[in-house]
């Protein structure tokens, strides 16, 4: 054990102002079902680290502050709200959600047949006060009753116009948030400002919403969910809003040039059915990875006002809404190390080992940290507590450290001096770093790559023979392998006739492979399996393929001005090996493919044109022999795009034995689901 201050020290007003959100968080999580993200001994400290600054700093102290305060205070603010700002209640899956509708309908006494669907959006409550069209006041949620006056950060806010369309006097209500590019950039003005980064984007909001001056301005995103007319207005607009439809009022609201959900994969939609409530949140769910801001549920509310005023609400909730959370794809854990590898093509990549924490249905222990840029962007530090992300198929990726709940005892990450795979030099030319080798470093890991069943598929030859190859200076690298003599092998130890004769078969058998699969094996960075098969149909043959410049490669799905001129300049540099297996006579075209020049080949013909197939679960019938590669060969030759992820884009399922979550979120979002027989008999013509 080591011992750490007795406090969390703070740095700044910023570092002060985030400290209290935590801590305010936590204290709400804690008393409200015990899911605080810190454990004790960190909250105490980050107390005592917030009681610290403010007898230093007196005149910095936020009224939301929880020293002092019985349950650390619900916060308080001295703006008192016209309508209560209330909370939502929540449900953890569709039987609790069932049980809420049939609680709801008994208490209204009749069927809702509109419910209103939208994403919970997950930063902070805002009321946004408009006088005769003008944006006059901004104030926090507060403890529902009186918010926080944040008024300086109007023109800020992209999404919150300082005039409306018309000049109405209403309060907005909705959530300032910042969107993933934000929080970027919020953490890149912080990281120049002191040298630090914030932990998530709801704290970036936060602090950012709630620091009243800092040298850097960061912009924060409003999305609308509702409107509150002031109490005692009469007028004909107030009276409408009242009684429209909470659908037909963000309508109105979007009309206003306010921003809500509308324009976004996520945008709210009405339902008519429980079951079609569902389906949407299966969509939204699906949705949630690739959205560029950041959701923790679904809020289900009645569309209609008569159905909203007969449920009314409790002291807390409404009763006609209710949030459908989704499990956290965030959570902060320990980094207890770094380790760096050199992969097969030579790039230097650190890998972060965490202290294992449970993260959206797995266990997360290691996370990527992409490049040294990345770690000194962030300004990690072994021992730092870090906010760790994954949700879905997502990788899961360090994204920030907890700057407050420093102990003082993180140390500085090692940064290689040498490659760690072969003590080379290190080329730092690039962010990602590579060994001056590149390749030729771990040229076995290139060769076992290239021999693979997924590429070059040559049987019998495993790693100790690739190395006993390499030992015996027979190959540099895959191309030599097509050179290699009988006498050669025979030459080798542990090498008998029949194993020699079989081997150079298999070889041979290799050099007819189709374009994709030698494209696959030179294993250019960037593209794996599936894009290799897309650029290989895209130019049909090797010649087009070198032959293409950046913006030519960009055609190809999937390849954006990023990854393109990484794609030339690997051909570039691949040059010698490509011209190796040229002159060993190994194919270099696609089979079924016609060169761009000629137009591209017309897939709408095809029996999967356009549509985006997963498979999942064992393959049985005609197709129990292929391997899942295979299979995806088998989708593009029929048109279709092979995909390993089910989403709302999804077109078809395959769905073998033992097939399970994916089968699950396919049948939520209503993907079509088929056999591999069905299937195979679809698509009978390309097997
Ligand atoms: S409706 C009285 N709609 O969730 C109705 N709230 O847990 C309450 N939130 O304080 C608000 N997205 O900050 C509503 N689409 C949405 C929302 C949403 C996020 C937040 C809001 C509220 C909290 C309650």
């Amino acid at each position: 054990m080591t011992e750490t201050p007795p406090f969390t020290v703070l740095a700044d007003d910023t570092a002060y102002a985030e400290a209290v959100q935590l801590a305010v968080d936590s204290a709400a999580a804690y008393y409200a079902d015990g899911t605080s993200t810190i454990d004790d001994d960190a909250y105490d400290r980050l107390v005592r680290g917030i009681q610290a600054y403010e007898e230093a700093h007196p005149e910095a102290v936020l009224p939301s502050s929880p020293t002092g305060k019985v349950a650390a205070g619900a916060v308080v603010g001295d703006v008192p709200h016209t309508v209560p700002m209330l909370s939502l209640d929540n449900v953890f899956g569709a039987e609790q959600l069932a049980d809420w509708v049939a609680g709801l309908e008994r208490r209204i006494g009749r069927p809702v047949t509109a419910w209103s669907v939208e994403p919970k959006l997950d930063g902070l409550a805002i009321s946004a006060r408009y006088r005769h069209g003008r944006l006059t006041q901004l104030v926090t949620r507060g403890d529902g009753t009186a918010g926080e006056d944040v008024s300086h950060a109007i023109g800020t806010v992209v999404g919150l116009p300082d005039r409306l369309a018309d000049a109405v006097t209403v309060e907005l209500r909705g959530e300032v948030m910042m969107t993933t590019s934000q929080f970027e950039e919020a953490c890149a003005k912080r990281q120049a400002h002191d040298g630090t980064t914030f932990a998530n984007p709801r704290s970036a909001a936060a602090g950012t919403l709630r620091t009243r001056e800092r040298p850097y301005v960061c912009e924060l995103t409003f999305f609308g969910y509702g409107v509150v007319p002031p109490p005692d207005d009469d007028s004909e607009l107030a009276t409408r809003l009242r009684e429209l439809p909470h659908s037909e009022i963000m309508r109105w609201v979007a009309a206003q040039g306010v921003q809500t959900t509308a324009a976004t994969p996520v945008a709210g939609i009405v339902a008519e059915t429980l079951e079609r409530v569902q389906e949407r949140i299966g969509e939204i769910a699906a949705t949630r990875p690739e959205l560029p801001f950041g959701i923790d549920g679904i809020v289900i509310k009645c569309d209609l006002a008569a159905d909203q005023a007969e449920a009314g609400f409790s002291s807390r909730a409404p009763r006609w809404a209710i949030a459908y959370k989704l499990p956290a794809t965030e959570k902060i854990t320990k980094l207890i190390g770094v380790e760096w590898n050199t992969g097969r093509t030579g790039v230097i990549a650190p890998r972060a080992v965490l202290e294992p924490v449970k993260l959206d249905g797995s266990t997360v222990t290691y996370a990527t940290l992409h490049n040294v840029a990345d770690i000194t962007r962030r300004g990690l530090m072994l021992g730092d507590s870090v906010t760790v992300y994954k949700a879905g198929d997502v990788i899961p990726r360090v994204e920030a450290p907890v700057v407050h709940l420093r102990t003082g005892d993180e140390q500085p990450i090692p940064i290689p001096q040498v490659c760690p795979a072969c003590g080379d030099a290190i080329d730092r030319s690039q962010e990602r770093w590579r060994c001056v080798r590149g390749r030729g470093c771990q040229a076995i890991a290139s060769i076992i790559y290239a021999v693979g069943r997924d590429q070059l598929d040559i049987e019998g030859l495993a790693e100790n023979r690739i190395k006993q190859m390499l030992d015996a200076g027979l190959i540099t690298d895959f191309a030599d392998l097509f050179f290699l003599t009988r006498e050669q092998l025979l030459d080798l130890e542990r090498m008998g006739e029949t194993s020699t004769d079989n081997l150079l078969a298999a070889i041979e058998q290799a050099k007819a492979r189709p374009l994709s699969r030698v494209f696959a094996a030179l294993g250019v960075r960037g593209t794996g399996r599936s894009m290799s098969r897309r650029i290989a149909r895209h130019f049909a043959t090797m010649d087009a393929i070198r032959a293409a410049g950046a913006e030519a490669i960009q055609q190809v799905e999937g390849i954006g001005p990023e990854k393109a001129p990484v794609v030339v300049a690997e051909l570039i540099e691949l040059a010698p090996l490509i011209d190796k297996l040229v002159q060993a006579g190994v194919n270099m075209t696609e089979p079924g493919a016609t060169p761009p020049a000629e137009g591209d080949p017309v897939l709408s013909g095809l029996p999967l044109a356009s549509m985006s197939v997963v498979v999942t679960g064992a393959m049985t019938g005609p197709l129990a022999t292929l391997s899942r590669n295979e299979v995806n060969e088998l989708i593009e030759r029929a048109g279709g795009k092979a995909s390993s992820s089910v989403s709302a884009k999804t077109s078809l399922l395959v769905a073998g034995e033992k097939a399970g979550s994916k089968r699950a979120k396919a049948e939520t979002l209503g993907v079509r689901i088929v056999s591999p027989e069905e299937f195979a008999a679809e698509v009978s013509a390309f097997l």
